[in-house]
């Protein structure tokens, strides 16, 4: 099968649509990441969605949805829709929900649920609740409004690797496997959406935070009076979020995460933790960097190592070292290299959280 990418004009949306609903597949830019789009409620381009990505079956995937024609979107997702079953949820967690879905969607939130039994178990993994996301980007949003269904759209990259963020990069994912990607550039986002789920517990309405992304908790946290609790990896019950399990989101070299800045790492330290790896690979440096220059450091250089350097961003933001993070690690992957090394994060709040969570599941442990 030849993939090919093409522009989104009504043509080649018109032929997504058709082969979105004889069960075939297409990859769509959205703010956050490229998706893998196949028709929600069709099993059999479900299990397609799977095979394509490799994907084991306990990863459930998130249903995205056109821009919501009502003022109140979870009376779409219910009635419109059929997607979700809301009828146990109380109404003061109701209104929680319905508020952060009106300030943040469409965008990169994306809320699980109570499903209806319509949705098929394949989509949810056998899981009761369904996760919801409505994107932003103005080529999803097509598709969508033009597909006039709901989308099943996991990352569009081979299970466990990097998120592509361009439609090239699906490509190099996927060539062969799908038979269209629509081109919607750059994702402006660069990280998948944070995944909440609000739960009505014995001890009172919480929002369990169950992947960091594209929306700070601290940004959640203005518009709910909820309690929202991070969950760590693996503290769920297996699999409600297995895009939080370790080592995902991987490079296909082995990544090194660096206790600090280069500029500040002594020889001493680079001696420690970093050859004993770099003599096992053999090949070049890759080093990612947060802010300045893409130049190592001269200490660096004079080892005799070739380095390859990628800077997220060069005046240290935080936004734009999101948007760049997977095309960078992409490159420095490609790039001839053994061994990937990469600062930490200067900031741990804010899109600092979500950035350090997918530099902690790349990185070996
Ligand atoms: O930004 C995004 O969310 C991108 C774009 C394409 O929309 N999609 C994405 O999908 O990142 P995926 O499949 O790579 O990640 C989905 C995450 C996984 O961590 C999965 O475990 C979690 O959502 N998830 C899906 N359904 C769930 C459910 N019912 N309960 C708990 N977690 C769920
Ligand atoms: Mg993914």
């Amino acid at each position: 099968m030849d993939t090919r990418i093409l522009s989104p004009t009504p043509a080649a949306l018109a032929e997504a649509v058709a082969l979105l609903h004889s069960g075939s597949l297409v990859a769509m830019p959205t703010e956050t990441v490229y998706g893998l789009a196949g028709h929600a409620w069709d099993p059999v381009a479900v299990a397609a969605i799977f095979a394509a990505k490799e994907r084991p079956h306990f990863d459930p995937l998130i249903v995205h949805v056109a821009a919501d024609p009502r003022q109140d979107s979870l009376v779409y997702l219910e009635q419109d829709l059929g997607l979700v079953n809301l009828s146990a949820l109380s109404a003061p967690l109701r209104a929680q929900i319905q508020h952060l879905l009106q300030v943040f969607w469409p965008g990169p939130l994306t809320c699980v649920l109570p499903k209806a039994l319509a949705v098929p178990d394949l989509v949810t993994s056998g899981l009761a609740t369904v996760a919801v996301r409505m994107p932003a980007h103005p080529v999803a949003q097509a598709l969508l409004q033009t597909a006039g269904i709901p989308l099943a759209a996991p990352s569009a990259n081979r299970f466990g690797r990097i998120s592509p963020t361009t439609a090239e990069a699906v490509w190099q994912e996927l060539n062969g496997r799908i038979p269209l990607i629509l081109q919607g550039g750059s994702c402006q986002v660069g990280l998948e959406s944070t995944v909440i789920a609000p739960t009505a517990t014995p001890d009172g309405d919480v929002i369990y935070l169950l992947r960091p992304g594209g929306i700070p908790v601290e940004v959640l946290q203005q518009h709910t009076h909820l309690p929202i609790i991070k969950m760590p990896p693996g503290s769920l019950s297996s699999p409600q979020a297995p895009g939080q399990l370790k080592s995902h989101y991987a490079p296909g070299k082995p990544l090194l995460l660096l206790p600090t800045p280069i500029e500040q790492l002594s020889v001493q330290l680079f001696e420690q933790i970093v050859r004993p790896f770099w003599t096992e690979w053999q090949m070049g440096l890759g080093l990612l960097r947060f802010a300045g220059d893409p130049v190592a450091p001269t200490w660096l250089t004079e080892q005799g190592i070739p380095v390859q350097v990628a800077v997220l961003s060069p005046s240290g933001d935080l936004t734009e070292a999101a948007q760049t993070l997977f095309a960078r690690l992409r490159e420095l992957d490609q790039g001839s290299t053994g061994l990937l090394i990469s600062e930490p994060c200067p900031g741990t709040t804010g899109l600092g959280y979500a950035i350090t969570d997918r530099l902690q599941r790349a990185a070996v442990s």
